[in-house]
């Protein structure tokens, strides 16, 4: 590894603690009331405000170690279900955003109810139920990360739906994001995965990105031996497709 990698994850690495600590100190004056004192509700909300910016950070930290591991050839093989990584995911998400939504998401015990509830967001799934229950091998961390960013990317520029394809076939699982915003003009399909390129940097979106954006996501899916697709017309909305080899069990 050269060395101002290292130096970066280094310090990539060293804000974890002040990190850990800020969130526990916020944590605990929410929660321990009896020892630290009553806080008011206008208080409540600027606690809630600043943990939920804590856990922006912390998924930052973590996807940009990611990438950092990725590049080295680092790679964490384990069996897990389709729909705890579909789940994980988009609870994660909307956590951010509309904490409701997010705690209905985590108590849905079946697959239809999950989709209903995502419908709720504009978010349409679809995946077999059979494909819902299977277990594949791959590195989870890298997947979440993917899905993360291009799924931010298309509620950030949707403009009321966003649809999101899970398939396996042929020793591949294949996932598809699909929103109906103002699209990417083809001129700009090689570009947009450049690092630091955004296509209108100063229009304003009710919803932040976070993660790395798509230039992390093309690393994450080369060194995963996958491949990313985009389909998208100005004004057509656009479609990321990722593809990502399996693993045969061991
Ligand atoms: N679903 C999408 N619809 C339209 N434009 C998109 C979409 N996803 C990404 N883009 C364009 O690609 C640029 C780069 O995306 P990304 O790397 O995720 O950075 P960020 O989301 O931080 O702007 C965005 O600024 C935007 O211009
Ligand atoms: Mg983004």
């Amino acid at each position: 590894m050269r060395r101002e990698r290292i130096k970066i994850d280094l310090l990539i690495h060293d804000l974890k603690v002040p990190l850990a600590v800020i969130e526990a100190g916020l944590t605990s004056m929410m929660n321990r009331q009896e020892k630290y004192g009553p806080i008011t509700e206008k208080q409540e909300r600027v606690f809630k405000r600043a943990l939920r910016n804590t856990k922006v950070l912390k998924t930052l930290v973590g996807d940009a170690l990611e990438l950092g591991r990725s590049r080295e050839g680092i790679v964490f093989f384990s069996n897990f279900p389709l729909a705890d990584l579909i789940k994980e995911t988009l609870v994660e998400i909307l956590d951010l955003t509309d904490t409701v939504i997010s705690e209905k998401l985590r108590k849905c015990e079946n697959l239809m109810h999950f989709k209903k509830t995502l419908e709720e967001k504009g978010i349409i799934l679809s995946i077999d139920e059979a494909l819902w229950g299977q277990k594949i091998r791959q590195d989870e961390t890298k997947i979440k990360q993917i899905l993360r960013n291009l799924l931010n990317n298309a509620l950030k520029y949707r403009k009321s739906r966003v649809a999101l394809n899970v398939n396996c076939e042929r020793g591949f699982v294949i996932f598809s994001v699909q929103d109906d915003g103002a699209g990417i003009p083809a001129a700009y399909h090689k570009k947009i995965f450049d690092c630091y390129f955004q296509l209108d940097a100063t229009s304003t979106c009710n919803v932040r990105g976070h993660g790395l954006g798509l230039a992390g996501v093309m690393v994450l899916v080369e060194d995963m031996g996958g491949e990313m697709l985009l389909n998208s017309d100005e004004g057509q909305g656009a479609k990321f497709i990722v593809k990502i080899p399996l693993m045969v069990d061991t």
